[in-house]
């Protein structure tokens, strides 16, 4: 069993009487990936902040690779790498100078600084605009330098608040696979995203976040499991025979729904049998279906029904 590399017990955060943070607790082993999910103003970027050290909380407390944020934050300094909601790179200075320099800052020689900085900006895909001033970097390109200059020095954590935020698309999975790697190489990683398919594809366990909570917290699969259920969908051509078929599924003992689109049925199915099932009923039936599709439930889904419950709750 691996140990926890970020611990939180409690944590709160009040700004002027807004509570950012209500008491979170959280575990990161070593070597995974929490993936942080919530609306805007949830909390994640005050979270990332206190475990950074950048800002004290108001309660509670927080370890990084075991020191204490606040007793000890000159030692968590020393491990953390941290890419901001926001890019942080020094517009006046190139890339490379700018990974240069911050090598240097962390006891780097010259050689080993621009050693560092050259295989940063190959793995970024930034070595042909290195030498250019970042002021004439696109949004994409300052966020890719962003995370090359969290990773200089080789930290064991690293946090990243909504990393692929203005990245275009090659861009995203290309930060995914560099996350990945990271990953493999034994770092421990908290981003935050509202992303639902980066927490899915990068986070080992995902914590939802609301209003300064944890709503929800389990593997991406376990918390799709909680509102999850596999669907088929069937099209038909014609709204009867929509009805023919849903009552045909019925009369099988399935919860069969006419969708809202015209002619589609959607039916849940536990497992492959179940599919099996479906499709005999439609066939004993006789009625022509035009497409037959089978959903995993996504954690888009989840998201969305706690956030519904949280938002109902809160209407009281
Ligand atoms: N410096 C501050 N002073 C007062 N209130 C603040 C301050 N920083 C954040 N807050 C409030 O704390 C709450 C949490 O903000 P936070 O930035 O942590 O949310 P977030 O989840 O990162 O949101 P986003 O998705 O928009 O980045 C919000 O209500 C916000 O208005
Ligand atoms: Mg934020």
């Amino acid at each position: 069993m691996s140990a926890s590399m970020i611990s939180t017990t409690d944590l709160t955060k009040s700004y002027d009487g807004v509570h950012a943070l209500r008491g979170v607790s959280l575990e990161v082993a070593e070597g995974t990936v929490l993936g942080l999910l919530g609306h805007n103003g949830a909390g994640k970027t005050t979270l990332v902040n206190i475990l950074a050290t950048l800002l004290p909380p108001s309660g509670g407390n927080a370890k990084v690779a075991g020191h204490d944020v606040v007793r000890d934050s000159r030692s968590v300094r020393g491990c953390i790498g941290l890419t901001g909601q926001f890019a942080s790179v020094d517009e006046k200075l190139s890339g490379y100078d700018n990974l240069v320099l911050i090598a240097r800052l962390l006891g780097a020689s010259p050689r080993q600084a621009g050693e560092r900085a050259e295989e940063l900006l190959e793995a970024f895909d930034l070595s042909a605009a290195g030498r250019r001033l970042c002021r004439t970097y696109s949004g994409g390109m300052r966020r890719r330098l962003d995370l090359a200059a969290s990773l200089v020095g080789r930290p064991q954590v690293i946090f990243l608040d909504e990393p692929s935020t203005g990245l275009d698309p090659a861009s995203r999975i290309s930060l995914w696979e560099t996350v990945e790697a990271m990953v493999a190489d034994g770092t421990t990683v908290l981003l935050t995203t509202q992303y639902l398919e980066e927490a899915e594809r990068l986070a080992d366990t995902v914590a939802v976040l609301s209003q300064g909570s944890v709503v929800a917290a389990g593997t991406p699969s376990e918390l799709k499991s909680r509102v999850g259920e596999r669907r088929a969908q069937l099209s038909t051509t014609r709204r009867d025979d929509a009805v023919k078929v849903a009552e045909a599924l019925r009369g099988a003992g399935f919860a069969a729904v006419q969708t809202p689109e015209e002619g589609a049925v959607s039916v849940p199915v536990a497992g492959f049998d179940d599919f099996a099932q479906v499709v005999r009923a439609v066939e004993r039936a006789a009625v022509p279906v035009t497409g037959l599709t089978l959903s995993e439930p996504s954690l888009d889904d989840v998201y969305l029904s706690l956030a519904a419950k949280s938002t109902a709750a809160d209407g009281r």
